[in-house]
């Protein structure tokens, strides 16, 4: 029996007989030939089926394959410079696993389709050479993140999906039952986060979280995953440094591993290539006067709308850190500078191209005074935020941390339109199925 080989590695192979799984992608007649394009999920090869060098049962067998049938192929590999992928096999024989019926084909054909029908089959969707590779730059994406933090002495500590209150506002609540009471799907593990950090120092947090978003937007999905580190004892600037390196160290990573994914997607890799540090600083102030000169309505004291982000992530050519936005349009438990006590101590990163909000975060409200203020400012529930104030009674000290939003990144990272391409199984306000 000749060994079981993935596409991606039948170089190691060539001259020997392999036996490839996986489904057919395409097929080509011409006469005595026949051409099956396979594809395993690692990659696509050729075969090549010779009908004077296989028996009339595998010629026939081949023949009659239907896209997306599932197959077990055996073939000899060879090396040819014109091949997709630099690889043919020869094929000797096919065990056809599940044959597709003609009169109920695979319903996603080389025809162009509408966006609602592919996300309505979502789930073959995915199959596609594009789809498949986003999910491995996705997944490029989420494995950097991660080492990122790990080779830098972070603790990953895992924060809860069901919570007691809202960390960023009561609007984008999503309420679920929870025996006899109520509980929401967490919006952010920030403020477990801040527990963990006085425990070690410096942690993240890496999962799911939820917003009831009724903005129907290319950045907004109800459901998206978010990397989230804290840091004791460091402020906005330390936060602002770890989100530059950590983007900066994300895209090197996906240059590096990545360029066939960002080839098959048609990325120009250039806009990528020139993200190097350190990435400018803009403060809100500054940001304000660049938007008012483009003919933005925008006011001092209102926060950025998607076409001002847009604009400004526009003017430059790698990410922009805008920091100190006013108080009053920022989460509760922002820190107000200091200096300035109507601006808090807070950053969002823009990615450029227009992808606009990538990070959000800043240095936390320490004080347990003005938190407790805060609180009762925001109507918060004061009773859900008791273990919180207790991090804020029982030794506090400076700290900061953000939020990185991976399907934001994906998107900017991969050049797409729209959010909803950047997670295997989008969740947004008129999407639920499959
Ligand atoms: O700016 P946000 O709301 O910040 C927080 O949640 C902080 N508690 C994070 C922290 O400091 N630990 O969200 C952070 C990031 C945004 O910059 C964006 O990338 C992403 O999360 N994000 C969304 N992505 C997709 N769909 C949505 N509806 C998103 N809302 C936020
Ligand atoms: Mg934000």
């Amino acid at each position: 029996m000749p060994p079981i080989v993935e596409i991606r590695n039948v170089s190691g192979f060539v001259g020997q007989e392999v036996v490839v799984q996986g489904w057919l992608y395409n097929l080509r007649e011409s006469g005595k030939l026949l051409f099956p394009l396979f594809r395993d999920g690692t990659g696509i090869i050729q075969g090549v089926v010779v009908k004077s060098a296989v028996t009339a049962d595998v010629f026939a067998r081949v023949r009659e394959l239907t896209q997306e049938s599932s197959v077990r192929v055996t073939g000899k590999v060879r090396a040819d410079q014109r091949a997709l992928g630099g690889f043919e096999l020869d094929v000797s024989d096919v065990e056809v696993l599940q044959l597709i019926p003609l009169d109920h084909p695979y319903p996603i054909t080389p025809k162009e389709h509408g966006i609602e029908f592919l996300m309505d089959h979502r789930h073959l969707w995915l199959r596609s050479v594009r789809q498949r590779a986003i999910l491995g730059v996705r997944h490029e994406i989420i494995k950097a993140c991660r080492d990122f933090f790990d080779e830098r002495g972070f603790t990953l500590v895992d924060t809860p999906i069901f919570t007691p209150a809202a960390c960023e506002g009561t609007t984008t609540l999503f309420e679920v039952n929870y025996f006899e009471d109520k509980a929401y799907l967490t919006q952010s593990g920030q403020l477990y986060n801040e527990a963990a950090a006085a425990a070690v120092g410096k942690t993240y947090c890496f999962g799911p979280t939820f917003r009831a978003e009724k903005s129907k937007t290319r950045r907004h999905l109800t459901e998206f995953w978010m990397i989230e580190p804290e840091v004791a004892f460091a402020h906005l600037d330390d936060a602002m440094t770890l989100a530059e390196e950590l983007i900066a160290f994300v895209v090197e990573r996906v240059l590096a591993r990545r360029r066939a994914e960002l080839k098959a997607l048609e990325r120009n890799v250039a806009p990528l290539e020139s993200c190097k540090l350190p990435f400018p600083r803009l403060s809100y102030d500054d940001a304000m006067k660049i938007l008012q000169e483009k003919g933005s309505e925008i006011q001092w004291g209102g926060d950025f709308g998607g076409t001002d982000e847009t604009i400004l992530s526009e003017k430059f050519d790698r990410p922009v850190l805008v920091h100190r936005y006013p108080s009053q349009v920022k989460a509760f438990y922002m820190a107000p500078d200091p200096a300035r006590p109507e601006v808090a101590l807070c950053v969002d990163v823009l990615a450029p191209e227009g992808y606009g909000e990538i990070v959000g975060g800043g240095e936390r409200l320490a004080d347990y005074e003005l938190l407790v203020k805060r609180i009762e400012e925001n109507q918060l529930p004061r009773q859900a935020f008791e273990w919180y104030l207790d991090l804020r009674r029982y030794g506090t000290v400076p700290h900061a941390g953000f939020g990185m939003g991976i399907e934001r990144v994906v998107a900017w990272i991969c050049g797409l339109e729209h959010v909803r391409e950047t997670i295997p199984f989008p969740r947004m306000l008129y999407r639920l199925t499959p």
